[in-house]
């Protein structure tokens, strides 16, 4: 049984990405000068595509602040693997917006840095809408899987599994940093809205899990059964265990 989750399933990748950069251009058209949070990762880049392409016709982005879930630690922002550089390529230049927030993957203090990035995100008001995409593992975020649901924003040793599968944009897995700075669950279940991209036979079984299995800090991703206002927007294949 699906709760409170309005499933929209697409086609393909190409009508996932269409469909989620609609929905997300019509949430900034009615708060212009509202706060979004973003994703990184192969799912959402679609949609930031198609969201480039909407501006290119007009729509408009730039009174947005943005606040990125996450980011590796330590990274330099100009390393082509950031998720610093990885949003300024793919959607702050693309798509006109100047206002964003990253953790910070230089902060010498990674702890503090998550206290800061907790404490900017509370004075910045409400989240309108949050993207999300969904790790194999049932991640949100960098938000593991474990004993207890992490609230708040931390600093974080990845899952081997999420090394592995991210392993694939890097020249070999060593490569992969080992930690990572997240917003925590808390701040995620605030969000107004939650729109989560889901692509791909991979991620059928853990979507499933996600969505009608128990809520559980196993599969971090099924605590958006309690939030109430969540979107999926999924292609066939990874729905086809729904
Ligand atoms: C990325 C993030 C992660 C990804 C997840 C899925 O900012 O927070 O939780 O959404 O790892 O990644 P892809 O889309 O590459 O399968």
């Amino acid at each position: 049984m699906l709760r409170n989750i309005n499933l929209i399933i697409e086609a393909d990748y190409a009508a996932m990405s269409k469909k989620a950069a609609d929905i997300f251009a019509r949430e900034v058209a009615g708060a212009p000068a509202g706060v979004f949070g973003f994703a990184t990762g192969s799912t959402p880049e679609g949609m930031y595509a198609e969201l480039a392409k909407q501006r290119a016709d007009g729509a408009d982005f730039s009174g947005i602040t943005t606040f990125n879930l996450d980011e590796y630690h330590p990274i330099q922002p100009d390393d082509a693997q950031s998720y610093a550089y990885y949003m300024k390529q793919r959607v702050f230049d693309p798509l006109g917006i100047v206002r964003t927030n990253l953790p910070n993957g230089t902060a010498p203090d990674p702890v503090r840095e998550c206290v800061d990035y907790e404490n900017k995100l509370a004075i910045a008001g409400d989240m309108m809408m949050q993207i999300l995409g969904i790790g194999n593992n049932g991640h949100i975020g960098f938000n593991e899987p474990g004993e207890v649901f992490a609230a708040q924003a931390a600093y974080v040793p990845l899952a081997q599994a999420t090394i592995d599968a991210n392993a694939r944009l890097f020249d070999d897995a060593s490569q992969v940093p080992r930690h990572a700075l997240t917003m925590g669950i808390h701040a995620i279940m605030m969000a107004k809205k939650i729109l989560l991209l889901v692509s791909g036979q991979g991620k059928a079984a853990i979507l499933a899990a996600a969505l009608t299995g128990p809520i559980t800090p196993q599969v971090p991703a099924s605590i958006l059964q309690l939030h109430p206002h969540v979107t999926v927007v999924a292609d066939t294949a990874a729905a086809s265990a729904l």
